[in-house]
């Protein structure tokens, strides 16, 4: 509504400047004009140049007018998507090789170390909800897999494995979605959304029972698409918590953020309870960017961010939840701002969603849902998608997300680079991490995938 309304008016002004430099380009044809005061020379008068040059001037002036106006209006009222690469962030790409270079050789040369499954059982992202129109069909990669998600006519959300069990046709590429089920661009046979199951072959006379595709347990909410996963295909045994301010409208969609991360997908969430590292890493204010070779430069000593961190695992019927609560403080040459405290409380649902509940007494309320979901063993797709009040003007809710994504990025460049140990070196104060991978290890099962080979990814 809101977001209606601010489009409204920047297309109401973009008409009027539109209007008003036509109005002006047209009003420019008296030779003694604007630029030439004493009038033109004779030869342009003659060649038919007279007034073309304030003309011109008054072109460029209104294309970047409309050119800043769309900024303006993008920085103040669009939401925020920042897309990493696979390769942008948290690689050093020195000696002249492409980041990509640098990213291959990191994950090839690197020790994975004795590593837990790679795909834990529970829910994760495919997708966010405004990523679907009605009709409309995605390819995405998730644990591994290929799968199509589609929205059908009746509004619903699927996801079905994307191979065709016909001849393998991609369902995901030049599929096409007809009521609630998905049509196979190769042969036309159509899948229903609901149980996967084959409704119709336009040149057979009978359906037979077996034709069938995968389809996956998924549910809506929160604005996200969600697909449960479970290595022995057991049913859900717990739910995704609806976020009901984002139901009823109240928060609003306000951005998002994505990054590939070359690391175990345990790696992620165990920075929760690794308090020491906020100390260190996350220490530096936000204007010393992300690189980690020049976070700590002495230009931007003076701003700095002090946390107070605890991290719990709740206990039953929500023992598949933890909690880390934090306090932010910022100091500015060493001084204390009380207005900038913020307190967060980070709730993890399972392995791959994490709710950041942000309260502030004059900033407002809002969330970003974190979801990290593996694409494959080694390679996590992480995505911060922020929902705020919506009488908080947008910019609030998107520095916010920006600021997050700078602190995030600093880990990424950690996690991208490390390898996993299986027995750390800890010392007393960093016990929480020990009490994260006993937490943790409820969603791995007896047959939970495990990593076959240490170069079982592809190359970017
Ligand atoms: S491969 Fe899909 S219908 Fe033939
Ligand atoms: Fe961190």
């Amino acid at each position: 509504m809101e977001n209606t309304r601010a489009s409204l008016m920047f297309k109401t002004l973009a008409v009027a400047a539109i209007g008003l430099s036509a109005t002006f380009v047209m009003l420019v044809r008296d030779p003694s004009d604007t630029l030439f005061g004493g009038g033109y020379p004779e030869l342009w008068r003659r060649t038919g140049l007279a007034g073309a040059p304030t003309r011109a001037a008054a072109c460029i002036f209104a294309g970047v007018f409309l050119l800043a106006m769309g900024w303006l209006y993008r920085l103040l009222f669009a939401p925020l998507e920042l897309l990493r690469g696979v390769d942008e962030v948290g690689y050093i790409a020195e000696d002249g090789r492409s980041r990509a270079q640098a990213a291959n050789e990191v994950r090839r040369r690197r020790k994975t170390g004795e590593l837990p499954p790679v795909y834990p059982n529970g829910w994760y992202r495919v997708l966010d909800s405004h990523m679907l129109e009605r009709g409309d069909v995605k390819s995405v990669t998730v644990l591994g897999q290929q799968v199509a998600v589609f929205r059908g006519q009746d509004g619903k959300a699927y996801v079905v494995d994307a191979y065709c069990p016909h001849l393998g046709a991609n369902l995901a590429v030049g599929g096409r979605v007809v009521g609630g089920c998905i049509e196979c661009p190769f042969h036309g046979w159509q899948f229903r959304g609901v149980d996967g199951r084959c409704v119709k072959i336009p040149y057979a006379d009978k359906v037979p029972e077996f034709a069938k595709v995968r389809c996956w347990p998924s549910c809506e909410i929160n604005g996200l698409v969600l697909v449960w996963f479970h290595c022995d295909g057991l049913e859900p045994s717990w739910r995704v918590p609806e976020q009901s301010q984002i139901t009823r409208g109240e928060w609003v969609y306000r951005g998002r953020t994505e990054h590939f991360i070359n690391a175990h997908i345990e790696e992620i969430p165990e920075n929760a309870a690794d308090i020491a590292h906020l100390a260190h890493l996350h220490t530096p204010g936000i204007v010393s960017g992300v690189d980690l070779r020049y976070t700590n430069s002495k230009t931007w000593e003076f701003i700095r961010h002090d946390w107070k961190v605890e991290w719990k695992p709740e206990p039953e019927p929500n023992k598949h939840c933890s909690q880390m609560l934090v306090k932010h403080a910022l100091t500015v040459f060493g001084r204390h701002w009380p207005l900038l405290d913020l307190d967060v409380l980070a709730r993890q649902v399972g392995p791959g969603v994490v709710f950041l509940l942000f309260e502030h007494s004059f900033l407002g309320r809002g969330v970003i849902m974190h979801c990290v979901t593996p694409v494959e063993p080694l390679l996590q797709c992480v995505s911060h998608t922020i929902f705020y009040q919506s009488s908080i003007p947008p910019l609030v809710p998107k520095f916010i997300l920006r600021a997050e994504c700078i602190q995030f990025e600093r880990d990424v460049m950690i996690w991208n680079n490390k390898t996993y140990i299986s027995k750390p070196m800890l010392v007393k104060e960093d016990s929480a991490i020990q009490k994260h991978r006993r937490w943790f290890s409820q969603f791995y099962s007896e047959n939970s995938p495990r990593l076959r080979y240490q170069h079982d990814t592809l190359d970017f």
